[in-house]
């Protein structure tokens, strides 16, 4: 049980680093905590008007759930989907902010790239063509999250199936108050603007 505890500690030490907390103090861009939705993630980013933190928060947040995955994977290939559960926590539940996290959509891409690259792919697509065509960072997220399954399912990868069911629950959670938005029609669109209004 040692090594599943250590890869399950690791992963989410790693998926704890709030970046975009980090980055935006950093930028000199005040606690991204009192800003806009109050999220961690690259959307809220964004918001303070600096891309290039959003961007680089992005970028951070999904590269830290794949490497907690490909690094474990070094190591005890059995313990890589430990890994992924630890930096997906990680980034939800981090001690270092009160266990007040993000919403996991770039750690969720890291770590699903990493176990299933074909799934990941997917991901990716669904995330950035429901993006494109809706403009709402939420929905888009959303969809990313759940098209993980219904992808390792498609790609006969059923290990994973239930595991990426479990975190885009975790997501459709962590997104409950966007949800409500969404259906209240007032969730704002990236860039401005409400969805139907
Ligand atoms: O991944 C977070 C995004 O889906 C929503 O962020 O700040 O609009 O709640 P936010």
């Amino acid at each position: 049980w040692l090594q599943p505890a250590a890869a399950l500690v690791f992963g989410y030490l790693l998926g704890s680093i709030p970046f975009g907390v980090i980055l935006t103090r950093l930028g000199g861009a005040g606690d991204l905590r009192t800003i806009g939705s109050g999220n961690i993630g690259a959307t809220n980013v964004l918001r303070t008007g600096r891309k290039g933190l959003a961007a680089a928060t992005l970028l951070l947040d999904g590269l830290k759930g794949w490497l907690a995955v490909v690094l474990v994977a070094q190591w005890s290939p059995i313990d890589a989907p430990v890994a992924a559960v630890g930096a997906f926590i990680g980034h939800l539940y981090p001690v270092w902010l009160g266990f007040r996290g993000g919403k996991g959509v770039a750690t969720l891409m890291g770590v699903v790239l990493a176990l299933s690259p074909l799934s990941g792919l997917v991901y990716a697509v669904a995330w950035l063509g429901t993006l494109a065509l809706l403009r709402v960072s939420s929905l888009a997220g959303l969809a990313a999250a759940f098209s993980a399954p219904v992808a390792a399912a498609v790609f006969d990868q059923f290990d994973y199936v239930f595991l990426f069911l479990a975190f885009a629950i975790l997501v459709l959670w962590k997104h409950r108050a966007n949800v409500d938005r969404l259906m209240a029609g007032t969730e704002p669109r990236i860039g401005g603007g409400t969805k139907g209004g």
